[in-house]
């Protein structure tokens, strides 16, 4: 049986350290690439048969040319969304895998994380006490409890928020083009149409996937329709959000603070070190002068539970593929909205 020899691009200390230890199992080939896949770095899976990219990793029509013709024949995803993967260009020539949940606690947690430091301020006051400021002028938050939160797709993370929101007492509501009817009357919330929720929300949070239809879902005429004061958080991808809308919003006062772990254009600057370097993206850099916008770079996933998560079904997605076995991770064009046929009998293709 031919042995799986895999490229895994973006890699970090945390992913060798996790996916060596999950590794210990199966005995794989695995390169740990620094360099994010692209048309350029795609020639380093040369002499591999598997890569494995992460979410700010570019697999466009262009880079698959060049995997399918160094002979790769899985393309097996570190995460979740999939948005980065050229779907159409890839069918019929090489297997997309994904890890469908790792962890949608850890997502959760932190857009609850985000949402509570924005609230109360702390990443503010932090800073204020270590410089022996004890004042706790303009630091002052709202109670949650009573107030409407607004989730944006119900999905398997939107659902655990819903959980940790309730606890806090909030009322919610939700929006979701494939709305679950009875998972809401058992958690005591209600499915309102998308316009509703802008309306009635004190705090909206992003947990739908980035596709055609949610492209910018947040944007100049959607904000116009929020409450005076929203707070926005957004831990699903950055292009959710129109970020210049955002701005102009957050310098209107109309947005009362925005925490935002995904962020549009994230791919050049997310996860690496730019402490000693020149931001050049002058979006990014307004973003990071407001006292209310709290931005994490991609780390709503980073937990260890969820890192060893992605480790072991990357892996089993890997065992999976080259045992000939039901590839249940599998995603292409046909059964992202659809029942597919083929999908059923164990592959897309
Ligand atoms: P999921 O697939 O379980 O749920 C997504 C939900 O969004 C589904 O219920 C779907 O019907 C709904 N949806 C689809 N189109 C919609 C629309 N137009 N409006 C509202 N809802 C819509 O996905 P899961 O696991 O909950 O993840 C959600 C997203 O979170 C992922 O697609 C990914 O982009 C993001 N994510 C972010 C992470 C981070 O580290 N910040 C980590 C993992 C996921």
């Amino acid at each position: 049986m031919e042995k799986a020899r895999v490229a895994m691009f973006d890699s970090k200390s945390y992913d060798v350290d996790s996916f060596q230890k999950a590794n210990k199992e199966y005995g794989y080939e695995i390169s740990f690439f620094k360099e994010n896949l692209n048309s350029e770095t795609a020639v380093l899976c040369q002499d591999h048969n598997v890569v494995c990219p992460f979410v700010n990793d570019t697999v466009d029509s262009e880079v698959i040319d060049i995997l399918k013709s160094k002979g790769i024949k899985l393309i097996t995803l570190r995460s979740a969304g999939y948005n980065n993967v050229d779907l159409k260009a890839v069918y019929k020539k090489i297997h997309v895998m994904h890890v469908p949940q790792y962890s949608p606690y850890a997502v959760a947690e932190h857009a609850a994380a985000l949402m509570l430091a924005l609230n109360r301020k702390t990443h503010r006051a932090f800073y204020r006490t270590r410089d022996s400021n004890f004042s706790i002028e303009g630091l002052i938050g709202f109670d949650m409890r009573g107030k409407t939160a607004g989730v944006i797709g119900t999905g398997k993370i939107g659902r655990v928020m819903i959980d940790i929101l309730t606890g806090f007492g909030m009322n919610i509501v939700a929006y979701d083009p494939y709305a679950d009817e009875d998972y809401a009357r058992e958690k005591g919330f209600k499915y309102v149409e998308i316009q509703e929720l802008y309306g009635k929300s004190d705090i909206i949070t992003l947990h739908c996937p980035l596709t055609k239809g949610t492209y910018h879902i947040i944007n100049s005429e959607s904000l116009s329709r929020m409450k005076d004061g929203v707070m926005i958080v957004n831990t699903g991808r950055g292009q959710l959000i129109d970020t210049r809308a955002l701005i102009k919003a957050l310098k209107e006062k109309k947005v009362s603070s925005a925490g935002l772990d995904v962020y549009e254009e994230e791919s050049e600057y997310f996860f690496e070190d730019f402490s000693s370097k020149v931001i050049s993206d002058d979006v990014l850099a307004r973003l990071l002068t407001f006292p209310n916008v709290l931005v994490t770079s991609h780390q709503g996933f980073f937990t260890r539970e969820a890192l060893n998560n992605i480790a072991d079904t990357t892996l089993q997605n890997i065992k999976k593929y080259f045992n000939d076995e039901y590839l249940d991770n599998e995603i292409c064009y046909r059964c992202e909205n659809t029942e597919c046929v083929k999908k059923k009998k164990g592959r897309c293709f």
